[in-house]
């Protein structure tokens, strides 16, 4: 009896280990697809190395670091400006007023052991050295956000642990304005006081006291505007009021600036122009850098007039490519697929500093927007494309906006944002966005150039059946034998001469670290 049910127990072990190792045959059968092994309990740093900020600006950064709590933090090379908070791991005060590079290192410690990190401060004019990684409400709540959503978002970033793992900004889209024209009674009213200064609906009651929630947790908060009259949404914005807006969004304590084309349009004599369209971004990019703190501007516009080509001269740190990628209709590959095309062909003019931004990813669950009442649903999209999509922005140094549902952080969508190699694969400090190597209707894959000499490869498969996709190696100018590295596993696969093949399932991808052999660095 006991060896029959002994016999039957290591079936069932095999068979779960079985299902938990192979991805994909199984899958849909109610089992997670989790690439991204168990983080370690000891502690592990996360994040950008190099943090751009300006002189005698408030400074504000909370360590991401995994690993269980309590965690003990220090800092060696803190300007004296500066303050950690040793349990928490939030340096906040005043960035210092000399320009320049300050190198840091940064130490963590618990009950299971300690890690440590160089991370320079760069004191100069450019900010996101690394693209911005956050939370975006958007593709969730659409019009109905509110202030508690975004506090419960906040305390979400923390709990969740993506915090750890360096998403930062909680960002406000569209609706916290009033609307002229609406039944809902929560927002009307008049839009702006006497004075000029715009006013937040009723959903939004004290603004300076939500940034100083998101704040207290050592993260930075995010809005939205249009240089048009109203917002996309139809709500009110900025124009004519720009000063204004500028300063009311810098004294609520606002860090990042979306700031989205929309009504503007109606102003253009013509919509194809860059002088233009260039316009109202030149203004307000001027005006926030007169602000006294840091506030990434992200503009929003489409990508019309080739905005990559401008955008960091009216002060951009960031610009969208693209459509909106919850709007664009896939045919057999969903949609983000068609924006990540578009994206990856503007590799020359991303880099440290400005960033090109394919919008948010829509991975988890997310919000309809033609049935705002039935709430957040989980995504349409497999198991395979989620991880494409991931891979996708990160090899493309893509901003990385989160903007599914906070509330339902699923295993499968925490282990997807919360991989230590892949996040380092966008946060590099080189900076460079990769570049397509191949793109056929089969194929489609990105080679990104590293720090240290080494070169991430994505291979995607876009056709619809199992497919071996093969890189040549002088292809990324290897020349020598290399090790390659399953990023997502965090696992070596092994030394290679001229090429390397992988088994990619339908809409899936394999993405890989190479290093030459002679290096073998961090493997
Ligand atoms: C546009 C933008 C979106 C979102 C909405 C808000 O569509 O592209 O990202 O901000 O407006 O109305």
């Amino acid at each position: 009896m006991f060896r029959i049910l002994g016999r039957s127990m290591v079936v069932i072990v095999v068979m779960f280990a079985v299902l938990a190792s192979s991805p994909h045959p199984l899958l849909g059968q109610g089992l997670p697809d989790l690439r991204t092994p168990r983080a370690p309990e000891a502690p592990h740093i996360n994040g950008p190395k190099v943090y751009g900020a300006r002189a005698g600006h408030p400074f504000l950064y909370r360590i991401p670091c995994s690993g269980v709590r309590p965690m003990r933090f220090s800092v060696e090379g803190l300007p004296k400006s500066l303050v950690l908070d040793p349990e928490t791991g939030i340096i906040s005060g005043t960035v210092p007023k000399a320009e320049g590079s300050y190198r840091l290192i940064i130490k963590a410690s618990n009950r299971r052991g300690r890690s440590r990190r160089e991370f320079a401060v760069v004191v100069g004019e450019k900010l996101s050295l690394t693209p911005q990684m956050g939370w975006n409400d958007w593709y969730t709540h659409y019009t109905n956000i509110t202030d508690k959503d975004i506090r419960e978002a906040a305390d979400a970033m923390i709990a969740s642990g993506m915090a750890d793992y360096g998403y930062q900004f909680i960002d406000i889209d569209d609706a916290w304005e009033r609307k002229p024209v609406t039944d809902i009674a929560a927002l009307k009213g008049p839009m702006r006081d006497e004075a000029g200064h715009i006013l937040p609906n009723g959903r939004f009651p004290d603004m300076k006291a939500l940034t100083d929630y998101v704040h207290a947790r050592g993260l930075r908060a995010g809005i939205y505007s249009s240089p048009g009259p109203l917002t996309c949404g139809g709500f009110a914005a900025s124009f004519g009021h720009e000063a204004d807006d500028a300063a009311l969004i810098a004294g609520w304590g606002f860090d990042l600036l979306k700031y989205d084309l929309c009504s503007y349009r109606k102003q253009m004599k013509d919509p194809h122009s860059v002088s233009e369209l260039k316009a109202p971004y030149l203004k307000m990019g001027t005006l926030l850098n007169g602000q006294d703190r840091d506030i990434v501007f992200n503009l929003c516009e489409y990508g019309w007039g080739d905005v990559w080509k401008w955008a960091r001269d009216v002060s951009g740190s960031s610009w969208r490519t693209t459509n909106d990628v919850g709007a664009v209709k896939g045919d057999l590959l969903p949609g983000f697929y068609k924006v990540g095309f578009a994206n990856a062909a503007l590799d020359a003019y991303a880099g440290p500093g400005a960033w090109n931004d394919p919008d948010y990813l829509i991975i988890g669950a997310d919000g309809d927007p033609h049935n705002l009442a039935a709430g957040p649903q989980p995504t349409h999209l497999t198991a395979g494309e989620q991880y494409s999509y991931m891979s996708m922005w990160t090899l493309m140094a893509s901003p990385l906006f989160f903007s599914g549902d906070m509330a339902r952080l699923d295993p499968l969508t925490l282990n997807i944002l919360e991989n230590s190699e892949v996040i380092d694969v966008d946060q590099d400090v080189l900076g460079k966005q990769g570049k397509i190597v191949r793109h056929t209707d089969q194929e489609f894959i990105l080679m990104k150039p590293m720090a240290d000499g080494s070169t991430v490869v994505g291979l995607f498969n876009i056709s619809e059946a199992p497919r071996s996709i093969k890189i040549d190696f002088k292809d990324i100018g290897a020349t020598s034998a290399v090790t390659v590295r399953d990023v997502w596993r965090q696992q070596n696969v092994g030394r290679f001469g001229a090429s390397y093949t992988a088994e990619v399932p339908r809409h899936d991808v394999m993405m890989i670290r190479i290093t030459p052999a002679q290096m073998k660095r961090g493997m």
